[in-house]
């Protein structure tokens, strides 16, 4: 199968893909457009990217929202009480069926990358279990990578180093943490300390939950990110959400910027939650609660965007569209200028996947595997303006989802 009439973000006019099985054989600069053949996709002069890819979401809490009732309040705290009803009734079966129905909504808008957090404060382990079944069974759909988050802590939660160190074995992926939810301030660095330890020991990635809070003492990111520098691992290193750095003093933000940059880690913000979750103890002004998102990709550092729930008790909203999360993204973090529109789609596509270490097994370039989006417009702005959609996803070189636009008449 190959594709024809493409436009490739950062090259000029139009492409020919030569698809080879499931890699990429050949790309080559068309000299105007042409008829496609039988077999043949026709790009009809729109974008040609690679698949989007989800860097944060939580698989075991989506599709709960209501379930047994619903967050009236919209706060995180109503959101922990209506969790704590539903957990109470999670199966190994129910993990399972959410987490394949929302992959499902997630494969229907082009994303074929996902590093999903599952909660392992849980003696029984049993939504980790059921994750690393769901990563086995989907695996002609998506690439999913599993965080062993501990949603209760690693220290203030009875067993907690035990369970962490269970997950990995049982076949996590990524360690993750959640520093500023841990007792106190100690418990919070030890816990640093004993996940990026497991990590290194056992050749993991690392996503912390760090500073998910509007508290501007909040300051784990920086011994997350020497704790990454010293050891040589920033660019295995994620920090999602880092919400707290909106509201950090500048003189402390600055002086944070350069060990930033020198740990080489990466940023995950969730936009439309932290918009959501965050301000919620400020009047007015009230801020946005979102961590320095244009700073820190102005600076030169990493960071990328994720929808971190889809219909839960902490955010009822949400249809696997990463685009909208990109949209509001843009929106909130003040990046709707002319540079930022031309290159957005960087957040949900190239920087994420530098944030899962996808190195190779991502990226239109020959020999690699044949995972690709046509998508509705012909470059990142418009794709922005028209609420575009992506309308096939090719993965090993086959045709995983095809989307028929929506057609309007008159009269
Ligand atoms: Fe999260």
């Amino acid at each position: 199968m190959n594709i024809v009439n493409a436009r490739l973000r950062g090259r000029e006019g139009l492409h020919r893909l030569d698809l080879d099985g499931p890699r990429i054989a050949a790309i080559a600069p068309q000299p105007g457009s042409v008829a496609a053949a039988a077999d043949d996709l026709d790009a009809a002069g729109n974008l040609v990217v690679p698949p989007f890819v989800e860097p944060h979401i939580h698989l075991d809490a989506t599709l709960t929202a209501g379930e047994p009732a619903w967050n009236m309040s919209g706060t995180l705290f109503e959101g922990i009480e209506r969790w704590a009803e539903r957990k109470a009734l999670v199966t190994f079966d129910d993990t399972k069926t959410r987490a394949k129905k929302t992959i499902d909504m997630l494969v229907d808008h082009g994303i074929q990358h996902v590093r999903t957090h599952v909660d392992v404060t849980d003696p029984t382990l049993a939504a980790l279990r059921a994750m690393v079944e769901v990563r086995e069974e989907t695996r002609q759909l998506i690439d999913l990578q599993i965080v062993a988050f501990p949603q209760e802590g690693i220290e203030s939660y009875a067993n907690g180093r035990a369970l962490m160190e269970q997950a990995i074995e049982l076949g996590a992926d990524v360690v993750g943490g959640i520093p500023h939810f841990e007792n106190t301030r100690d418990q919070g660095v030890s816990s640093i300390k004993f996940l990026m330890d497991l990590a290194e020991r056992n050749g993991c990635l690392v996503d912390v939950h760090c500073d998910e809070t509007d508290d501007p003492q909040s300051r784990f990111l920086e011994v997350l990110a020497e704790e990454a520098r010293v050891r040589g691992m920033g660019e295995r290193v994620t920090a999602s959400h880092t919400v707290a750095m909106g509201s950090y003093d500048n003189a402390y933000c600055s002086k944070l910027f350069r060990l930033l940059k020198i740990s080489k880690i990466n940023f995950v913000s969730c936009p439309t939650e932290s918009i959501h979750l965050q301000g919620r103890f400020d009047t007015y002004p009230k801020r946005r609660g979102l961590t320095r998102v244009a700073e820190i990709d102005r600076a030169g550092m990493n960071v990328c965007f994720g929808q971190d729930s889809i219909v839960d008790p902490w955010y009822p909203l949400g249809n696997g569209n990463i685009l909208r999360i990109l949209e509001a993204g843009l929106h909130i973090c003040h990046m709707l200028g002319y540079a930022d529109l031309q290159r957005s789609l960087d957040l949900i596509t190239d920087n994420s996947a530098r944030t899962l270490n996808l190195g190779e097994r991502y990226g239109l370039e020959v020999g690699r595997p044949a995972n690709l989006l046509i998508l509705s417009a012909p470059d990142d702005y418009e794709m922005i303006r028209t609420q575009g959609h992506a309308l096939v996803s090719v993965r090993h070189g086959e045709v995983l989802m095809r989307r028929t636009p929506a057609s309007v008449q008159r009269g």
